[in-house]
């Protein structure tokens, strides 16, 4: 088995030690809202519908727990830029908020009588280290990348599902999530916000992030849009059970990209909107 790829199964169980009551002292700790119910009721609904939001959230247990990933890293590249310590720690707690998601996407898999069990790879991916470049230039890369971009998406994408799913139970749970993730979706707007004056005093730090972000913009369409697709017509049980419809999520995409990440960034003097406009992939 090569190193690039260690499937394992990943369980969202806790261990029989002190650590579980540690673990679950911080999660009643950090919780920003409550749920209303326990149980999931599936008798309402066509079976296949149901087989279908029990797949998303598999698949959501597992994108949640490799998020983790991600900001554990990106935590170790705040400390090379010498962030403030109020950042450090938040991207850490992220790192642990995806941690949660995990548990709550495990959770709803046995409340779908399920158990809370996805296989996948364990390897962490690396981070980019966007060579040549400063540690102050890497942090704010990989934090527009993840956060005002990747995670503005993630929340707006939630916020439509709320919008239109019905399912108590299901509700609930997607609220959770979303609770969090309109932090970490604004992370990066109050990190450029504490790196202002920084910019300001380097326009060629900023001229650099401008001619990534053409790139980042091309990377995360690919990631996160993909080419159009057309659109379906999703049954009343699967817009209960908040089952996302493939065209309308693509559009998400590029009104948040258009409306939310392009003119927050430029709020700081990154002329974002051109890279934007010129997005293609580099060398
Ligand atoms: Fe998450
Ligand atoms: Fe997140």
């Amino acid at each position: 088995m090569s190193d690039d790829k260690i499937e394992r199964v990943v369980d969202a169980t806790l261990s029989d030690t002190p650590l579980a009551k540690e673990y679950a002292t911080l999660r009643e700790q950090l919780a920003r809202c409550g749920t209303t119910t326990d149980a999931f009721d599936p008798k309402p609904y066509d079976a296949r519908a149901v087989d279908a939001a029990r797949e998303m959230w598999r698949v959501r247990m597992e994108v949640e727990h490799r998020s983790t990933t991600v900001f554990a890293q990106l935590a170790s590249q705040l400390m090379e830029a010498n962030a403030s310590l109020d950042a450090k720690a938040v991207m850490l707690r992220m790192a642990y908020d995806e941690m949660r998601h995990t548990e709550n996407c495990g959770d709803v898999l046995r409340a779908m009588g399920v158990e809370a069990k996805v296989e996948t790879n364990v390897v962490c991916a690396p981070l980019a280290v966007h060579k040549n470049s400063s540690p102050e230039q890497r942090a704010l890369r990989n934090v527009i990348y993840t956060t005002c971009m990747s995670e503005m998406v993630a929340v707006a994408r939630f916020v439509d599902t709320l919008d239109e799913m019905e399912d108590p139970y299901l509700r609930d749970r997607t609220r959770l999530l979303l609770a969090d993730e309109i932090l970490h979706g604004q992370f990066g707007f109050h990190y450029l916000t504490a790196w202002k004056d920084w910019l300001d005093q380097h326009p060629d730090e900023v001229r650099s992030l401008e001619r990534y972000l053409v790139h980042a913009f091309a990377v995360i369409e690919t990631m996160l849009a993909g080419p159009p697709v057309r659109p379906i017509e999703r049954t009343k049980d699967e817009i209960a059970l908040g089952l996302p419809e493939p065209e309308r999520s693509r559009d998400i995409f590029f009104q948040t990209m258009e409306h939310a990440t392009v003119p927050g960034l430029e709020r700081f003097g990154i002329d974002a909107g051109k890279s934007w406009r010129e997005r293609r992939r580099l060398a």
